[in-house]
Formats: C-alpha cells, sequence, structure tokens
C-alpha cells in the first residue's frame, strides 16, 4: 500500500482510538464498564470481592459495608434462591442454591427475578472472575437469609 494512502488512514484510526479512549474514561458515565472492572482472582477478602466486581453499586448484600445498592434484588440467596428454582419460568440448569448463584452471575439473561430490569447486570463477568471468586461469591450468598444492620 502507498504511503499516500496508508497516512489518512493512520491517521483516522488514532482519531477513532482516541474517541473511544475518551468514552471509556468518561467520569460522568454511571455505566460500570469492564475495563474499570479489575480481574478479581479470588484471593482478596470477602467485602473486597464484592466491591471490586462492582456488585455493591447494584445490589444490597448483608454484613458487606458499602454494599447497600438498590439496582438489583437484596442478595439474600439463601432466604429467594428456592423460590427461584422452584419458579415455573424458571428456564435454568442450577439445582442448587449455590449453582443458581454462579448461573445468574454468568449468564444473568437466564433467569430476570421479575420487578426488577433485565439486560441490567453486566453480561462479562465470566471474563472477570476466577473460579475461586465465583465459588466464594456463591458460598457467601448462598448462607444469606435475612437483612442484617450493617
Ligand atoms: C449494574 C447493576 C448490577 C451489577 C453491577 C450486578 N448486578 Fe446482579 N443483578 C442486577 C439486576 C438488575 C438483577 C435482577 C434482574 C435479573 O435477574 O437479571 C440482578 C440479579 C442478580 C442475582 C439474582 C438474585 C435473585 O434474587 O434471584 C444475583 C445472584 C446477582 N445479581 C449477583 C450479582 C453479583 C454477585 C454481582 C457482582 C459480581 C452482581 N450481581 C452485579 C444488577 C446488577
Amino acid at each position: 500500500m502507498s504511503e499516500r494512502l496508508l497516512t489518512p488512514i493512520i491517521i483516522i484510526a488514532l482519531f477513532l482510538g482516541g474517541l473511544w479512549a475518551l468514552r471509556s474514561t468518561d467520569p460522568s458515565s454511571v455505566t460500570l464498564a469492564p475495563d474499570r472492572v479489575p480481574l478479581v482472582t479470588g484471593d482478596e477478602p470477602i467485602t473486597e470481592i464484592f466491591t471490586k466486581a462492582g456488585c455493591a453499586a447494584c445490589h444490597t448484600v448483608p454484613g458487606i459495608p458499602g454494599a447497600d445498592g438498590r439496582v438489583g434484588p437484596p442478595l439474600i440467596v439463601g432466604a429467594t434462591g428456592p423460590a427461584r428454582l422452584a419458579d415455573p419460568s424458571y428456564r435454568g440448569h442450577a439445582q442448587t442454591v449455590h449453582d443458581y448463584v454462579i448461573e445468574s452471575v454468568l449468564e444473568p439473561g437466564v433467569f430476570v427475578v421479575a420487578g426488577y430490569p433485565a439486560g441490567t447486570m453486566p453480561t462479562w463477568y465470566g471474563a472477570k472472575l476466577s473460579g475461586l471468586a465465583l465459588e466464594k461469591i456463591a458460598a457467601y450468598l448462598e448462607r444469606q437469609v435475612e437483612m442484617v444492620a450493617q
């Protein structure tokens, strides 16, 4: 390719790259962009797992300071999970509350809790949470049965 063709292409590419960078660092953006959520290894304390992953922004989680989000349901899945699994409209594959939590995090679209918005929970957690982090999240949430004062 000649240099005369290549130069404008490079300039356009740089311009588009700049636009993209501006878009993803816009501080007024309220949506949780995947590039701002670091990989959670699972070695972190449980509170950090929920805050690092951004769950705390959308969910209230008993015993997790700062987890007082109201976008999604309160994560007292020990109490609510059995009813989800028994719901006639449940089409997922989980047989246990533990697996229901993992499924809800990896594939939020499989079952949308009534009264809450579909397509809101991020769909990219599979790439951001390690298996250990997922296990710890599920083990913690399946034990939560009621909201407790924090
Ligand atoms: C941007 C907001 C948002 C974030 C961030 C988010 N969620 Fe959610 N979540 C929702 C909404 C809204 C629902 C309800 C609709 C649905 O079922 O998809 C939900 C549903 C759930 C459910 C099913 C709850 C039930 O009562 O059956 C679980 C479990 C869950 N989220 C766990 C998590 C975990 C763990 C994280 C962090 C790794 C997380 N969510 C991050 C918005 C969010």
